[in-house]
């Protein structure tokens, strides 16, 4: 039988052309893939949603199976969906709401279900989670666009007294560096926390955490498997956006060249981390290692981390022995396999 799985991407998100170059190497990648037929889904950044040019949707109604076409020849009829492949970065796809659209209709889908996406997606809410499962976490502040225009200046106290400079700011949800500012005194904190603001309501500084970047990957539902870790070499003062994407001289060192108890205790963390925010199917987890000390702090995860063809993310399996075509095998299965355990749940309550 031929599986249909649906690919997601583009998206409401800053990270929209991130997601598009994403979704190319995905779809390439299944294609690699016996028995299966790839529906390219693009959402507009006005929220839209296109298949080969024609409007469609998925409807909350878990009958329907499918999406449901809007436009074209086919109008009024429902094209059946096996698996959806989210590959969406950032609000409106890494964060809960497209898995929320996706559990209502009862359709498997790729990925951390709504409270492990929602959670990995807002920096402020990780942070807690993390640190009350005991996890390394670096110090933070946080405060809301309404805080910050009440009681600025004792934000700004705080941040000189607590965290220090430099340090970085962040909208709470955003990905690929977007609205992040690395701060080196209060004039520049107070700019960074205008900037990050046109983002997000709430804002968090963090403390700057010296090391080096090391990023981990796991996969699997409830027994997952951590990765090797890789080691970027941004190519800026930190890995910003141009640093990821517009400029090729940031290098990956895939396996990071740590010792092998670090490497260890990183994989470790990344699965911890991974179950302690309830993902499943797969997830990045970003590090800050100080190696002669031993010391690592997780930074955070990435539910749809990025994934062309030279991203961390496969480029990880494929060092630990899984190719990229039987890595997006595997995502498939585990999505059916996630999807038959909500399934079997009972959902009615005899009394
Ligand atoms: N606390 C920190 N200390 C040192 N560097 C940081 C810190 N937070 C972020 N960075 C730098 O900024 C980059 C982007 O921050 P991150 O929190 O990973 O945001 P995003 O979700 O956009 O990837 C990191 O890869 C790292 O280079
Ligand atoms: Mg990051």
């Amino acid at each position: 039988m031929i599986k249909k799985v649906a690919v997601l991407y583009g998206g409401r998100s800053g990270e929209h052309e991130v997601s598009v170059r994403s979704a190319a190497a995905v779809m390439d990648g299944l294609k690699q893939l016996n028995n299966l037929e790839v529906l390219p889904v693009f959402i507009a950044k006005d929220g839209t949603w296109l298949l080969h040019g024609n409007r469609v949707a998925f409807l909350p109604d878990p009958n329907i199976g499918g999406l449901y076409l809007l436009e074209g020849e086919s109008a009024g009829q429902v094209l059946t969906v096996d698996v959806v492949f989210p590959v969406l970065h950032g609000p409106y796809g890494e964060d809960g709401t497209i898995q929320g659209l996706l559990e209502l209709a009862r359709l498997p889908y790729v990925g951390a279900g709504v409270a492990g996406s929602a959670v990995g997606m807002d920096k402020i809410l990780m942070k807690a989670v993390l640190q009350a499962a005991g996890l390394p976490v670096g110090e933070y502040i946080w405060f809301t666009a309404t805080g910050w225009t009440q009681r600025k200046q004792e934000y700004v106290a705080t941040v000189g007294e607590k965290l220090g400079y430099p340090c970085f700011v962040k909208p709470a949800n955003l990905g690929s560096s977007v609205g992040i500012t690395k701060a080196y005194n209060s004039e520049e904190l107070i700019a960074a926390v205008a900037e990050a603001l046109q983002y997000d309501r709430r804002v968090l500084v963090e403390k700057m955490l010296a090391g080096l970047e090391i990023e981990c990957s796991v996969l699997g539902n409830d027994d997952p498997l951590a990765s090797l870790p890789g080691q970027i070499i941004p190519c800026n003062d930190f890995y910003d956006y141009r640093a990821k994407y517009l400029d090729d001289r940031s290098r990956l060192i895939i396996p990071a060249e740590l010792p092998p108890e670090t490497t260890e205790k990183v994989r470790e963390l990344a699965v911890k981390t991974f179950t302690a925010l309830d993902c499943a199917g797969y997830a990045r987890v970003d590090f800050f290692v100080q190696v002669e000390e031993g010391r690592v702090w997780i930074n955070e995860i990435n539910t749809i981390p990025g994934f062309t063809a030279i991203s961390m993310y496969p480029k990880l399996w494929e060092a630990s022995g899984l190719p990229f075509p039987r890595l997006l095998q595997k995502m498939l299965e585990l999505a059916e396999e996630r999807a038959r355990q909500t399934a079997s749940l009972k959902t009615e309550y005899e009394s």
